[in-house]
């Protein structure tokens, strides 16, 4: 059951979107950062950090931990960081909000810390499925207990000094992949983790970049345990996926010319592009360099006619998060666009398969669910509707997108939760489309 905030946004499709666009920090990146920097000796500096409610949580977490964080302005955090060992027991149950990455990835922190911590969250996060650290985390010597057999937060972590393992995961996730490897880095001896296809790799190049040894094997994974990391300094590129809701509305709004800057482009995070180009679209990619390890680059884009397309397996992985606003360019699309192997979506923020479906219908659009995926009938124009963002900050923003594209108003409910990623959506897409969004009372 979907417990609904409170206020309404309305869109309007008030004309073609134009000019330029920054995005803020990336979001998987400014988790890492803020963990590496905390187990890190000394001092690290973070410019462009993301400053949504998801990466607050990460800082309020270890913060309670006894890491001092200060915000030196709108962007940049310093970290004191106390080292490998530094962290101090919680005192308190760890909030961490509506933040999947936090939880999973504080799980492979603590397992290794020699204290108690319960991990918590919101009514969301309460009901995503944490199997997936806790049993390899357990099999490393930790002693985690949750609700469902340790599969549903709260999570009680009992710490210890792990055993290195091999891990084969079941499901290409960096957020397994992830815990993993924080674990392995904080036990003696080798931790290896190999995943069925690639996922983000932003745990893997940030450990480069700050000088952790690792070692790549096609989808094989090893990490030696460290004694120390050395503090660092990292600047954050923008989100690739905060990017791609403006990417599909300018794509599919008519007149549309839009540039957006500094954009991160790693290659495990920008499936959508390819996805976007199999349905015929175009996207200039220019000004490409390295910051900080990672791909960034200028995107710029025009309003297209698009065709439908198919997307499945290796691809799904690398564009997750953007199967919500991908679904909006498929409604869009001439003829049918077909989505499979994306199980995964049913254990996000919400079960986003069944919300694409069913927000999209409201739309008008001919959408078939399906166990692993979704059928989606392109169509000419969306009508204007009443639509539920279900309290998810993606599902908010795709059906921001669809409501730009629709003939009539369009409101949306709990409009607010773009912040766990993305807190000045609204101002940001106004500022390149005014008067594109309304906030209405209740
Ligand atoms: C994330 C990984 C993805 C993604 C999430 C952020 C990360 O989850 O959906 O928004 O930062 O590691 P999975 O790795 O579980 O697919």
């Amino acid at each position: 059951m979907v417990k609904h905030g409170v206020g309404l946004m309305r869109v309007d499709p008030v004309g073609p979107l134009k000019g330029e666009l920054t995005l803020p920090g990336d979001k998987s990146i400014t988790h890492r950062a803020i963990i590496l920097a905390s187990l890190a000796d000394g001092i690290t500096e973070i410019s462009g950090a993301l400053r949504s409610h998801d990466c607050r949580d990460t800082a309020k977490a270890f913060r309670a931990m006894g890491v001092a964080i200060d915000e030196l302005n709108d962007e940049r955090l310093q970290i004191r960081g106390g080292g490998l060992h530094g962290l101090k027991e919680p005192t308190d149950v760890l909030d961490l909000g509506n933040s999947g990455t936090t939880m999973r990835l504080l799980a492979g922190v603590l397992a290794a810390q020699p204290f108690f911590s319960v991990l918590t969250g919101d009514q969301y996060l309460r009901a995503r499925p944490m199997a997936r650290v806790v049993l390899p985390l357990k099999s490393m010597g930790a002693t985690i207990l949750g609700r469902d057999a340790g599969n549903l937060p709260p999570l009680a972590i009992k710490g210890t000094r792990l055993k290195a393992i091999d891990y084969v995961s079941p499901v290409a996730s960096a957020q397994i992949k992830s815990a993993i490897l924080l674990a392995g880095l904080l036990t003696e001896g080798e931790t290896t983790v190999t995943e069925p296809s690639l996922s983000r790799d932003h745990t893997e190049r940030m450990f480069d970049a700050v000088g952790i040894p690792i070692h790549r094997h096609g989808l094989h994974l090893r990490v030696d345990g460290v004694k120390t990391i050395p503090a660092f300094e990292i600047v954050i590129p923008g989100d690739f996926s905060a990017a791609a809701f403006f990417l599909v509305a300018a794509l599919v709004i008519p007149g549309s010319d839009l540039t957006l800057r500094e954009v991160g482009i790693n290659p495990t995070r920008t499936g959508l592009l390819e996805a976007l180009q199999s349905m015929g679209a175009v996207i200039e990619v220019s000004r490409r360099r390295i910051v900080s390890g990672e791909p960034v680059a200028d995107l710029h884009v025009r309003s297209q006619t698009l065709h439908g397309t198919e997307v499945a397996g290796a691809l799904i992985p690398r564009m997750v998060d953007e199967i919500p606003v991908f679904a909006v360019a498929a409604a869009l699309a001439t003829g049918t666009t077909i989505i499979r192997d994306a199980a995964e979506l049913r254990v996000k923020e919400v079960d986003r398969l069944t919300a694409i479906a069913k927000e999209l219908h409201r739309f008008g659009v001919e959408i078939e669910h399906c166990p692993d995926g979704l059928i989606i009938h392109g169509r000419s124009a969306l009508s204007g509707c009443h639509c539920d963002s279900w309290g998810d900050h993606r599902m908010a923003m795709t059906l921001a997108v669809a409501g730009l594209t629709a003939e009539g108003s369009t409101t949306i409910s709990d409009p607010s939760c773009v912040s766990s990623s993305f807190p000045d959506f609204w101002t940001r897409l106004n500022a390149v489309m005014p008067g594109a969004a309304v906030p209405l009372e209740g």
